[in-house]
């Protein structure tokens, strides 16, 4: 069922609230996926009427768009709806909602029900289209209104009031099939479902043409796209149709599962002038036995096997991936196998993660014997080696110039911009913040172990 027509609840609702001006709180915890839902939700409030604070204290409206995948990011959500109790005592007429992954798991929503009497609408995470028939219930006096049932995906690109002016998030797929024995992901998202290839060309045509310079590619496996499809199309064939597009702009995407990372993919990166030099290939650990206990479907030779395929096209190729500490029995030795895998990789950055057990996946049935210090102690060392990796290997960088699109002022250096290069490094310069949102490009001339610094050679 698709709810995306909702124009005449929309009405009713503005009919409802008159003319006065109301502000929504939308926050977004967790992924890209999510943030991008997060433009919807908003773009759903806009067409209401509502504009938008980042102050929940001048709030009318609070939507919590909330993360599952580790137990840490529920009791963040549960930390902060806890404290709005004291909002909603000052203001009664304030809406809370809360949105997201951890709305799926039947024994959340309870809890929320059950003891966070200040929260008035729960909405899932297939259900982003039913917010205007919860507020609706929820102004003519229903006490609590929740929705989570699976609709379709929601595909209101038009309507997404988007975070940046020059970056855009595309979601390509929604879902997840593989089942990790670890991750919560496949319960709370549902399986895998594609979206139409034209649909995703035409919305990125459309960036394009209306200014943005990066467009990111959204999915849990973006590589495994168009499988389910009528017509099946591959991903490095829509990658290819998206670099045909004109403009001045870059691809990125995120992430890849090492199962599905073919040669082809690899090609086609190398082939598409637009497409980031960089992929993120999450290799969560770096022992087979691991990997076969997390049912990742690939072995640690397997994965370096694909590695090597880059590396013997660049050996310079830059890489990031994500890796988990303390899975369920994880040994010295698999522990060393993931310190030897970052070793040999060289990755630029990691992402690691203290195994974090989720009611419902096998894993949480799975024996641990590693305590809490030991599993805390890995992690402490597992950073420190990326850290002499990233300073080495950074120094690659020094005396060549890079193009990078713009970010933002540095945080704590007046004077300072950052922005990206192809590769995802973090680039410090010294430039006008007019320069925000466009390519320049950066001769660099220095290399710390999280970003390179360097010099303006363009866009002066
Ligand atoms: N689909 C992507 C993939 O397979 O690489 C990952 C998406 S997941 C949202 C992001 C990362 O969270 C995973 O790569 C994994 O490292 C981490 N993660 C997932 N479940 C976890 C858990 N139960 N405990 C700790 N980290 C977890
Ligand atoms: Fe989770 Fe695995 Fe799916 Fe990634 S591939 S979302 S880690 S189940
Ligand atoms: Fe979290 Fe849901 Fe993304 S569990 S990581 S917000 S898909």
């Amino acid at each position: 069922m698709i709810l995306n027509d909702n124009t005449a609840l929309i009405s009713e609702i503005k009919t409802i609230l008159g003319d006065s001006s109301r502000k929504a709180y939308v926050r977004s915890f967790g992924c890209q996926l999510n943030v991008s839902d997060g433009e919807k939700i908003k773009g759903l409030l806009k067409k209401i009427g509502y504009s938008f604070t980042e102050d929940e204290n001048e709030a009318d409206l609070i939507i919590l768009n909330t993360c599952a995948v580790r137990e840490s990011a529920e009791d963040r959500v549960f930390g902060i709806v806890g404290s709005m109790k004291k909002l909603k005592e000052l203001n009664p007429s304030l809406i809370i909602g809360i949105a997201g992954c951890m709305t799926a798991q039947e024994h959340i929503a309870d809890k929320i029900k059950r003891s966070y009497p200040q929260v008035d609408l729960v909405l899932g995470t297939s259900a982003i289209s039913a917010l205007p028939g919860l507020l609706l219930d929820h102004l003519k006096g229903a006490r609590f209104s929740a929705d989570i049932s699976e609709y379709d995906d929601f595909s209101a690109a038009a309507e997404q009031v988007r975070e940046s002016s020059f970056k855009a998030s595309v979601p390509i797929m929604f879902g997840c099939n593989n089942f990790c024995t670890y991750c919560i992901v496949p319960y709370v998202r549902g399986r895998e479902r594609s979206r139409n290839a034209q649909d995703i060309i035409s919305e990125v045509r459309e960036l394009v043409n209306s200014g943005y310079k990066e467009i990111m590619l959204l999915g849990q496996n973006v590589n495994s796209y168009g499988k389910d499809l009528e017509v099946p199309v591959s991903f490095p064939q829509l990658l290819r149709e998206l670099n045909d597009i004109g403009g001045d702009f870059i691809i990125r995407f995120m992430s890849s599962h090492p199962k599905d990372a073919s040669r082809e993919l690899i090609d086609t990166i190398f082939e598409c002038d637009k497409v980031a030099k960089h992929l993120h290939l999450p290799v969560q650990s770096g022992s087979s036995d691991v990997l076969r206990r997390m049912n990742r479907n690939y072995t640690a030779e397997k994965y370096l096997d694909i590695v090597d395929y880059i590396y013997e096209k660049d050996p310079d190729f830059s890489l990031t991936t994500d890796l988990i500490v303390g899975f369920p029995d994880e040994s010295a030795e698999d522990f060393q196998a993931t310190l030897d895998m970052i070793k040999r990789v060289r990755y630029d950055n990691i992402y690691s993660f203290i195994y974090s057990k989720r009611s419902g996946t096998k894993a949480a049935a799975m024996p641990d014997g590693i305590s809490d210090e030991e599993k805390g102690q890995r992690m402490r060392t597992l950073l420190e080696t990326q850290r002499e990796i990233s300073s080495e290997h950074y120094k690659r960088f020094i005396g060549r110039t890079m193009r990078v699109l713009v970010d933002d002022k540095a945080k704590k250096k007046p004077g300072f911009l950052t922005g990206k290069s192809s590769e995802f490094i973090i680039v410090e310069f010294e430039g006008d913040p007019s320069l925000i949102g466009k390519f320049v490009d950066v001769e660099i001339t220095g290399a710390m172990n999280w970003a390179v610094a360097g010099k303006l050679v363009s866009g002066i």
